[in-house]
């Protein structure tokens, strides 16, 4: 009998084989050929030449030249393409004027432009670019003693009105690069100050070479940016108009100042020179040492006065069109499941880092696709290739579309991968919703590190620690913000290098593999480390955490669950693929998709509603501080402030609402009705 089994056994796994080797539906999770070959296929020469067309001129959004980028990138891809237009809330500047008066020195009018290096190439058309202003910035005028307020943070002003200075009615001198921008002026504001102005240190911006000689920020360089403190466009909060709407409900202005979204004082973005001048009229006590500039510069003191500055703007805010710009290639297997890759196209000036590099990515990893349709690959699901507008006014273009394509994008995107700046120096920064870490991990030992052809991305990604950092979505910022924070689509944001090719190889895996490759392990131990750190926050306060840590409990088991019937769905497909188990594979993947959605709340945050996500959001008082569970944060900050048992039941509350999500999570992997 033995040489028998012996020889039937050989018979079988020769057969096993054939079947698998023949038989194209066989599981496929993993890299296939066709991936090899897209990194192969990778050209230097089409991204550059890209680049180069789309940062010739300024394109500021809705403007002239942001339109013929627009046409630009529609007729470069080399799929099916279209574009989709809103009528949004735009800001631009009309009049902007700054004067200092001080007792010792005549006064003095500040030119509030930049100067380019006669080396610099672009210098000849840098008048086209916008005069430098903060978007939404509140048009008026004060004249007032100024005050210096560090980065503008909340703790900042807690620590003037400690040394006792009183802001109120002064304009507040505050640096970038802590927080959002619109946050300073709203910090600023909540103190009480009645204008702010914003600065680049140069103990911040301007460490070595400036331009064009180094990577550092010019003396008179300017960071252009928003104040407005909500996504989207400010007059449709959660809905969306097209442009060629007739009639569409509208916030007014006034009503989006009162909600606290547009501030209610003036504002300038300034250079480090300026800012430098600023600092030298303000008298009163030294500023704390922390608080100084770069050594050896003259002390920074607090103010308030005795330098006095009338900061005068004039802004026009006025609806414009922006275009956002599609490509899509039809999945084969499941069209009606996408996998969205995004970029904006909008910039301050002409754009070549942020967000063009992205753009210049984009354009080239389309290239590449249909150099892979052209040799047979088709993709499982539909892969969409997204070039959005209005970024920098405040994630405009993609908030929009989101809001308006709510329901289909909720029942059938499988992931968001979003790349703002593909080129930014060295290194590579990831940010993603936890169930994508091991794929992630797994593309880029795939990939060579751009800026060290002898290892792959991976290494040069770990060589800071033993595990790759991998950070969350919880920051706004830029594309991916409404597909996490408002409708729980799993999302991904890179920066660096070699992007056109991680970020294609990753969407291709999502795109083409049976089952997706999403992990539900890694979130559940992504969730328990920051429910420690949550939990520290709350030391000693009469709120229990037991609910939320249950629940992890529970979202773990679910996904080693789930994990598990993947394994065995694989060994069943292996040669044997019938019919009625597609079924079975669409459901699991369906499962797969919908559990990021659980983490999303009809509700949202409190105060601030359209963030639905409950794991990921905004810090409160930075837009670009990821936190998780912002809710549970905002909670203990005001419980901790005010100490009343009702603000404690609240945070318990908040609690419980995050447990109950994470519960839904677990509902949706364990596939059962109860
Ligand atoms: C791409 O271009 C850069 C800069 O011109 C060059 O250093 C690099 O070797 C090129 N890489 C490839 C693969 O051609
Ligand atoms: C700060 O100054 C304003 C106006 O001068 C005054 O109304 C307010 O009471 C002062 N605040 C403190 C804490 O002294
Ligand atoms: C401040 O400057 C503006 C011009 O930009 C001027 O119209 C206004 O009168 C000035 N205000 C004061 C109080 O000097
Ligand atoms: C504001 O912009 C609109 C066009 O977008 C223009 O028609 C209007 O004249 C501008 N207003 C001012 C005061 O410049
Ligand atoms: C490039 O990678 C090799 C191999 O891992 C390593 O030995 C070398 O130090 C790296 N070079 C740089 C400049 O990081």
């Amino acid at each position: 009998m033995k040489p028998l089994v012996q020889r039937f056994h050989f018979l079988f796994s020769t057969l096993y084989l054939l079947i698998i080797t023949i038989y194209p539906t066989h599981i496929t999770s993993s890299f296939t050929p066709y991936h090899t070959l897209f990194l192969s296929l990778a050209s230097n020469s089409s991204a550059s030449s890209h680049l180069h067309h789309l940062t010739r001129l300024p394109h500021l959004s809705s403007s002239h030249e942001d339109s013929l980028a627009a046409s630009y990138v529609l007729s470069s891809f080399p799929f099916p393409s279209h574009s989709t237009s809103y009528s949004a809330l735009l800001s631009f500047p009309i009049h902007r004027s700054l004067s200092l008066f001080s007792p010792s020195s005549p006064p003095f009018h500040f030119s509030l432009t930049q100067i380019p290096s006669p080396s610099d190439p672009s210098s000849a058309v840098f008048s086209l670019t916008v005069p430098t202003f903060h978007a939404y910035a509140h048009t008026g005028s004060v004249t007032a003693p100024l005050t210096y307020a560090y980065y503008g943070r909340v703790e900042d002003f807690k620590k003037l009105r400690s040394l006792g200075i009183n802001v109120t009615g002064t304009v507040v001198l505050a640096r970038y690069g802590k927080i959002y921008r619109g946050d300073i002026v709203k910090n600023a504001q909540d103190a009480g100050a009645s204008g702010v102005l914003v600065y680049s240190d140069y103990e911040d911006y301007a460490k070595g070479k400036a331009f064009p000689a180094g990577p550092w920020l010019p003396e008179s360089g300017v960071q252009v940016g928003s104040v407005f403190r909500a996504l989207g466009d400010p007059t449709t909060p959660g809905w969306s108009c097209k442009a060629d709407e007739e009639e569409c409900e509208r916030v007014s202005t006034e009503e989006i100042v009162r909600r606290g979204d547009m501030p209610s004082v003036p504002s300038l973005p300034i250079s480090g020179k300026d800012g430098e001048k600023l600092h030298k009229a303000i008298g009163g006590k030294v500023a704390p040492d922390d608080w100084q500039g770069l050594e050896g510069a003259p002390a920074y003191h607090l103010g308030p006065g005795p330098g006095v500055v009338n900061l005068t703007y004039i802004g026009n805010e006025t609806l414009r069109t922006i275009q956002n710009v599609f490509a899509v290639i039809e999945g084969k297997e499941e069209p009606d499941r996408y996998v969205l890759l995004g970029n904006h196209r909008d910039a301050w000036t002409f754009g070549a880092v942020d967000p063009n590099s992205g753009t210049a990515a984009l354009l080239e990893l389309s290239e590449r696709l249909y150099k892979l349709q052209k040799k047979g690959w088709k993709p499982r699901r539909t892969i969409i290739l997204c070039n959005w507008d209005a970024e920098e006014y405040g994630l405009i273009g993609s908030t929009e579309w989101v809001e308006e394509n709510r329901e289909l994008l909720t029942s059938r995107a499988v992931a968001y991968l979003n790349v703002d700046s593909a080129v930014y120096g060295p290194g590579f920064y990831v940010s993603a919703t936890p169930q994508l870490d091991p794929l992630l991990i797994e593309a880029s030992k795939m990939v060579r590190d751009p800026d060290n052809s002898s290892q792959t991305l991976y290494d040069s990604w770990i060589s800071s620690g033993s595990s790759p950092p991998i950070d969350r979505l919880g920051g706004g910022g830029t594309d991916y913000a409404a597909f996490v924070q408002h409708i729980g689509v799993p999302s991904v944001d890179m920066i660096f290098g070699n992007a056109a090719s991680i970020w294609g190889l990753v969407a291709l895996r999502l795109a083409d593999d049976e089952i997706l490759p999403f992990d539900y392990i890694s979130y559940a131990s992504e969730l328990k480390t920051s429910a420690k750190s949550i939990e520290e926050e709350a030391a000693g306060c009469p709120v229990s955490f037991s609910p939320l840590y249950k629940s992890i409990e529970d979202l773990k088991t679910a996904a080693v669950n789930v994990n598990k019937e993947k394994k065995a769905l694989e060994d069943k497909f292996w040669g044997l693929s019938l019919r009625k188990d597609k079924s079975k594979l669409r459901e699991l993947n369906d499962r797969l998709m919908m559990a990021e959605r659980a983490f999303t709340d009809r509700e949202g945050l409190s105060g601030r509603e359209w963030y639905k996500h409950l794991i990921y959001g905004p810090s409160k008082y930075d837009d670009y501080g990821s936190k998780s569970y912002p809710g549970i944060d905002d909670a203990i900050k005001e419980a901790k402030k005010s100490n009343t048992t009702e603000a404690w039941r609240f945070v318990q509350h908040e609690i419980y609402r995050v447990a109950r999500a994470v519960k839904h999570a677990s509902l949706v992997l364990n596939g059962g009705l109860t």
